[in-house]
C-alpha cells in the first residue's frame, strides 16, 4: 500500500493543469448504454475511479478503448450481453449504480447491486429508485441487488424530488432520454456535472431543457446516436489545487481554471483573504497578506458551497488568524480527517454536522492516514504547510480522485514524493 511523504516547504510557484472532472466522466461513461453507435469522450481523467467504471461497462459487454494515456475513452455499447452489474465492482465503486438507469431505458431489464454505504455516510439510492419507479419501472430488491423491469419501455412522468441528489438526477435524466412522452425532473440537482451530461445527451440526439436549474424537462426519443464529447474541468480538482498557495503563500496558476464552476468557494476564499484572478489559461491564486483569515462554511447543493471541498477547506482554515465554523449539511460522517488534522497541531472541535476549527500559527509533520477521497487530500494540504514531515498512508483514497497529485505539486516546489 502506497504513502505520500511530504515536507512542509514555504511558499510554492509554477502552473497545475486540471484534468476533466470524475464526477461528470463517472455519469458520461454510462451513457454509452444508451445507443449502439460510439460514443467518445475526451478530456477524460487518469483515476482509478475511470478504471473501474470501465470493467464495470466490459462487464455488461460494452468495448471501451482507453486512447492516449487514458484521456480519451472510445466507448461503444452495440452489443450489450448482459444486464447484471455485479457487487464485486458495485462496492467499489459506488457511481456503478448509474448504470441502472440507462440498462432499463435501453433493454427494459437491469440487476444491480446496491451500492452499500461508505465511509463518509449511509449513501442510500432510495431517490434513485423512486424516480425510475415513477418512470414506470417495476423494481424488486433481493439478495443486495435492484432487479428491475420495464417491458413496454419507461413512460415519461413528473418527478418530484424530495431532496437535491445528484446521482439520483443523472439516473433518472439518462433514463427519461428514451422514456414515452414528457419527463419533468423538479428539485433536480444543478451541479456542472448534471449540465455536461445534458450537453453529451443532447450531441447524441436527446431532447433536454432546463439542465442548471432546478426543473429539468426531457421530451423522449425513440433512439441515441453516437457523439463525442470534452469532459468539463474537475472543479473540485481545481478547488483542491487553489488552496495549495493559499495554505503554503507563493502563486500558482491553475491552467483550465474557471470561476464560474467554483463562484461560492472562490468568495470564501476572497474573504479569507486569498486572492483568485482570471488569466488567459485559467486562475492564478495567491494570499493577498500572509496569514489567511477564519471564515465560516456551509455546504450546500450547487451552487452552495460544495460538500467535496470542505474538507480541504478545513485544512486551510486549521492555520487561519480567528475561529471558523464548518458546517456539512449533504454527508452526515464527513469530518473524519479532523483526528487526523489533530494529530499535527490543528485545534478542532466536532460536533454533529458542524465543526469549529482555531486557527493556529503552524501545523506539525506526522504520521496520518487517509480516511476518504477527499480527507487524504486535505491532509496532502496541512501537510505542505507543517513543519517537518507528514507520511499519509492508505493514498489508495487519492488515487480514486487525483491523477499524479505528487507530479503536479512538486513542479510547483513542494516536496513530495510517494513510497511504496
Ligand atoms: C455525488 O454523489 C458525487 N459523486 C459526490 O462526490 C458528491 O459529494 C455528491 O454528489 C454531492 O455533491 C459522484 O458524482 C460520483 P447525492 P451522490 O445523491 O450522487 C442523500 C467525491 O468525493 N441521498 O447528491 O451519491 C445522500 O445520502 C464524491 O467525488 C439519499 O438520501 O450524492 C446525501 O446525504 C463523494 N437518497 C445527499 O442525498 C438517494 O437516493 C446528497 O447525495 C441519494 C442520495
Amino acid at each position: 500500500m502506497d504513502s505520500i511523504l511530504v515536507r512542509g516547504n514555504g511558499p510554492l510557484k509554477g502552473q497545475i493543469p486540471i484534468a476533466g472532472a470524475k464526477n461528470a466522466c463517472l455519469t458520461l461513461m454510462p451513457a454509452t448504454l444508451l445507443t449502439e453507435e460510439p460514443l467518445t469522450l475526451t478530456n477524460a481523467p487518469r483515476l482509478s475511479d475511470i478504471r473501474t467504471m470501465t470493467q464495470l461497462l466490459g462487464s455488461l459487454g460494452a468495448e471501451v478503448a482507453s486512447l492516449q494515456g487514458g484521456q480519451v475513452l472510445a466507448m461503444s455499447s452495440h452489443d450489450i450481453s448482459s444486464r447484471h452489474a455485479d457487487y464485486e465492482i458495485v462496492r467499489k465503486m459506488r457511481a456503478s449504480i448509474l448504470v441502472l438507469g440507462p440498462l432499463l431505458a435501453r433493454f427494459g431489464e437491469a440487476e444491480v447491486s446496491l451500492p452499500g454505504g461508505c465511509a463518509i455516510g449511509a449513501r442510500p439510492v432510495d431517490l434513485h429508485l423512486r424516480a425510475l419507479e415513477a418512470l414506470g419501472a417495476e423494481l424488486d430488491l433481493r439478495d443486495g441487488y435492484v432487479h428491475a423491469k420495464a417491458p413496454k419501455g419507461l413512460v415519461g412522468a413528473v418527478v418530484d424530488f424530495p431532496i437535491v441528489s445528484v446521482g439520483a438526477t443523472e439516473n433518472a435524466l439518462m433514463a427519461a432520454t428514451l422514456a414515452k412522452g414528457t419527463t419533468v425532473l423538479n428539485n433536480a440537482a444543478r451541479e456542472p456535472e448534471i449540465v455536461d451530461l445534458a450537453r453529451c445527451l443532447r450531441r447524441m440526439g436527446a431532447q433536454i431543457e432546463g439542465e442548471g436549474t432546478s426543473t429539468i424537462t426531457i421530451q423522449g426519443v425513440d433512439r441515441l446516436g453516437g457523439a463525442t464529447h470534452a469532459v468539463v474541468t474537475d472543479r473540485i480538482e481545481l478547488g483542491t489545487y487553489m488552496l495549495a498557495p493559499a495554505i503554503c503563500g507563493g502563486e500558482v496558476e491553475l491552467l483550465g481554471g474557471r470561476i464560474d464552476l467554483l463562484a461560492a468557494f472562490c468568495e470564501k476564499l476572497d474573504a479569507a483573504g486569498v486572492s483568485v484572478e482570471e488569466t488567459a489559461n485559467g486562475l492564478k491564486v495567491s494570499r493577498r497578506n500572509g496569514r489567511v483569515r477564519a471564515v465560516d462554511v456551509v455546504t450546500e447543493p450547487f451552487p452552495g458551497f460544495p460538500t467535496d471541498l470542505q474538507a480541504q477547506m478545513m485544512a486551510l482554515l486549521c492555520t487561519a488568524e480567528g475561529t471558523s465554523v464548518l458546517e456539512e449539511r449533504i454527508f452526515e460522517n464527513r469530518f473524519m480527517h479532523a483526528p487526523e488534522l489533530l494529530r499535527m497541531g490543528a485545534r478542532i472541535e466536532v460536533h454533529g454536522g458542524h465543526a469549529t476549527v482555531h486557527g493556529v500559527e503552524k501545523l506539525r509533520g506526522a504520521p496520518v492516514m487517509a480516511t476518504d477521497l477527499r480527507a487524504s487530500v486535505s491532509l496532502i494540504l496541512a501537510a505542505l504547510a507543517a513543519e517537518g514531515e507528514t507520511i499519509v498512508s492508505r493514498v489508495y483514497h487519492l488515487d480514486r480522485g487525483y491523477e499524479r497529485v505528487e507530479e503536479k505539486l512538486s513542479a510547483c516546489g513542494a516536496l513530495i514524493e510517494r513510497i511504496s
